[in-house]
């Protein structure tokens, strides 16, 4: 048996995980607790520092684990990565986010890949995480480790396995999420599974690490791509005079064959926005147009303008104007419950109606302050009396803990792009996403009426 093997199924292989974000923390963590030592490194000293000091920036990873597994000696964290020597198995777990020109941005793989070579040794198995085009792994990553004299597949091994970790999703977590792996060699594949079996009920191996990044692909692109679809249905929609949640929820009633998604003011994160460009890139350079993926990423980017538009026109209906109209933005977060404002539809939204001449200002319990094209706003706290300040309040973001009993009792007007206020609780005025507008008691007759953005 391989030494290395003996060292998985004994656990007492050591675990390096570079790069401590959204997704490695929590691998870290599930490692640690499963017995692993773990080394966890970063760039970043204060996510180091914290760690060390059992603390958390993860909101999906409760400080008290770090703290426990910290103070049993099961997780360190370190800027020094001359400790991957250490290390038996290493993930790489770094941002790969798409350039100016909205290309692949590998630097920071490219930058982790360097540190992994420098101490390479017999018996290390490496594992990119990070979301990557099909082949990257094997194009990307094999030949530096291939130019150290180590033979990959007998000496050193590697593996794509995809992240598929949802934060703020309380049900699927790390055990019991499935997990692929497609290693660029037979017992490359099996070294990272038997691995992964040791924090993950289910792991699924594929012939090859090409074959797992495009699963990974698959899944995102399905997401963006029908995200897309049920957004254009809801400017169809708009044009029909027609309600698209009233649309989307009547067909959710078929039990078979449709599945539902929401609509709302554009897709957001690190990655539905920017993994299927991957693809689009990688397809380009093999003279394919990825015309799914790129029709997808159009509908999307539209439709913070559209928000903005549908702004414009509910304040026209109350004889207001864009500009000089205070507006409060609810909820700048990419999507509900977490903390994460990376490519948040919202943040455009802001930029859009300061543009516009608005006084633009937002709450979100989750998110202190942010920063947009280098104006940082600072969020308000939803006190009383607060909704009834703004002339309009736009909804971007659905968080749980928002008061929308009260958006919908105190607001004059608001418009909704994720469904999240109850309508039959309006007292003023409430546009949905799309279709005619709701008037509450409180509302004034409509000076100009329409339902059309
Ligand atoms: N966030 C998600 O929900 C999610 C889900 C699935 C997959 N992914 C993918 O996982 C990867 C990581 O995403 P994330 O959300 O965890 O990112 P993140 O920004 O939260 O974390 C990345 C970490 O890597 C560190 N880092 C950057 N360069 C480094 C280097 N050279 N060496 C060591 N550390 C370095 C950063 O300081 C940061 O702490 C991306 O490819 C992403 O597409 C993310």
């Amino acid at each position: 048996m391989h030494d290395l093997e003996q060292k998985i199924r004994a656990r007492t292989c050591r675990y390096g995980v570079i790069g401590l974000g959204y997704v490695g923390l929590p691998l870290a963590v599930a490692f640690a607790q499963r017995g692993v030592h773990v080394v966890g490194f970063d760039v970043d000293r204060s996510k180091t520092d914290a760690l060390s000091a059992g603390r958390s920036y993860i909101p999906d990873v409760p400080a008290a684990e770090v703290a426990r597994e910290v103070s049993a000696g099961r997780l360190e964290a370190t800027t020094d990565f001359s400790r991957l020597a250490e290390c038996d198995v290493v993930s790489i777990c770094v941002p790969t986010p798409l350039s100016k020109s909205r290309d692949p941005d590998v630097s920071y793989v490219a930058a982790a890949t360097e540190s992994v070579v420098k101490t390479l040794r017999a018996g290390q198995l490496v594992v990119l995480e990070s979301t990557t085009y099909p082949g990257m792994t094997e194009e990307f990553l094999r030949p530096p480790m291939a130019a150290t004299g180590l033979t990959v597949g007998r000496d050193v091994f590697l593996a794509f396995s995809p992240e598929r970790v949802d934060p703020g999703n309380v049900k699927y977590g790390i055990r019991n999420t499935p997990k692929v792996v497609g290693g660029v060699d037979p017992l490359s594949t099996r070294f990272a599974a038997d691995f992964y079996r040791i924090a993950v009920d289910h792991v699924v191996e594929v012939s090859s690490a090409a074959a797992a990044e495009m699963a990974k692909l698959l899944e995102n692109t399905f997401r963006s791509v029908n995200i897309a679809l049920v957004n254009e249905v809801a400017l169809m929609c708009d044009r029909l005079g027609l309600d698209v949640r009233e649309v989307v929820g009547a067909a959710a009633t078929k039990p078979f064959g449709f599945m539902a998604f929401q609509p709302g003011p554009g897709t957001g994160g690190h990655c539905i926005p920017l993994d299927p460009l991957y693809l689009s890139w990688k397809l380009r350079t093999l003279e394919y147009r990825a015309r799914f993926v790129e029709l997808a990423d159009d509908v999307n980017l539209s439709m913070p303008r559209y928000v903005v538009a549908r702004v414009v026109t509910a304040l026209n209906d109350a004889e207001r104007s864009l500009k000089g109209a205070r507006v409060l933005v609810l909820g700048v977060a990419y999507k509900r419950d977490v903390d994460d404002t990376r490519e948040s539809p919202s943040l455009e939204i802001l930029r859009h109606l300061a543009e516009g001449g608005a006084q633009v200002e937002y709450a979100d319990p989750y998110v202190p302050e942010v920063a947009v094209h280098g104006r940082t706003w600072r969020g308000v706290p939803l006190e009383p009396g607060t909704l009834a300040r703004y002339d309009v309040v736009v909804v971007a973001t659905d968080h749980r803990a928002l008061p929308w009993d009260r958006v919908a009792a105190e607001a004059r007007l608001v418009v909704d792009a994720r469904g999240a206020v109850p309508r039959d609780a309006v007292r003023g005025v409430l546009w949905p996403l799309s279709g005619p507008p709701v008037r509450g008691a409180a509302a004034a007759a409509p000076a100009v009426a329409g339902a059309r953005a």
